[in-house]
């Protein structure tokens, strides 16, 4: 089997991959050419298993419920970029969820991260209970600020010193949001 990378909602029958492709993934940001783009590089597997589960059984009236896009090549199976949405803490904040993304090196720049946009979307729109989604980026992540400036979202503001990573690097995050409701 050959092809061009496909996307789905994932379920639990891909905890595995995606757990594997986040700790694949992280492991790039900040290396070998690649944007620092992640809070840690080295995640534990076991534990981004673990809370993907949880969040993946959660019903859409539950707080703190997941729903993850995956992108998949198709001649080994392996999961090669996801975007998940994730829902509101408090039933006061059911009505936004979150944006969390990431596309492996070598699949980048193939149009697969407006795909991925596209599909969880739309998704969002037709359960009816998501008005808006939120999402923070990097200030220095310019391919991915250029992504979402073109599907619609717009900048909130931005926090200094946010976080700081890869021993010290203080990171300027700039909150996003896009109303779909
Ligand atoms: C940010 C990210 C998700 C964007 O995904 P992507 O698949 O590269 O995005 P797209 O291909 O849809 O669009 C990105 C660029 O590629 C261009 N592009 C699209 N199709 C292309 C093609 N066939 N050939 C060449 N370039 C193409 C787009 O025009 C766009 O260019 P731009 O810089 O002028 O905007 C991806 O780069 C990534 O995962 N980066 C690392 C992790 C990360 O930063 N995550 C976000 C944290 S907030």
């Amino acid at each position: 089997m050959s092809g061009r990378p496909f996307i789905r909602l994932a379920d639990r029958t891909d905890l595995d991959g995606f757990a594997d492709h986040i700790v694949r993934h992280s492991a790039e940001s900040g290396r070998e050419g690649s944007l620092h783009f992640a809070i840690s590089r080295s995640p534990e597997r076991a534990s981004v298993r673990e809370h993907a589960r949880q969040r993946w059984e959660r019903a859409l009236e539950e707080s703190l419920w997941g729903r993850c896009f995956l992108l998949v090549e198709p001649v080994r199976g392996w999961v090669v970029g996801h975007l998940e949405l994730r829902g509101g803490r408090f039933s006061a904040e059911m009505h936004r969820a979150i944006l969390g993304m990431g596309i492996e090196r070598g699949y980048t720049r193939k149009g697969h991260g407006q795909q991925l946009m596209e599909a969880a979307i739309g998704w969002a729109k037709r359960t009816g209970k998501v008005a808006w989604i939120d999402l923070g980026v990097f200030e220095h992540n310019l391919p991915a600020r250029s992504l979402y400036q073109r599907m619609g979202f717009v900048e909130n503001g931005k926090r200094k010193d946010a976080f700081r990573i890869d021993s010290g690097m203080q990171v300027t995050d700039i909150s996003m949001s896009l109303r779909i409701g």
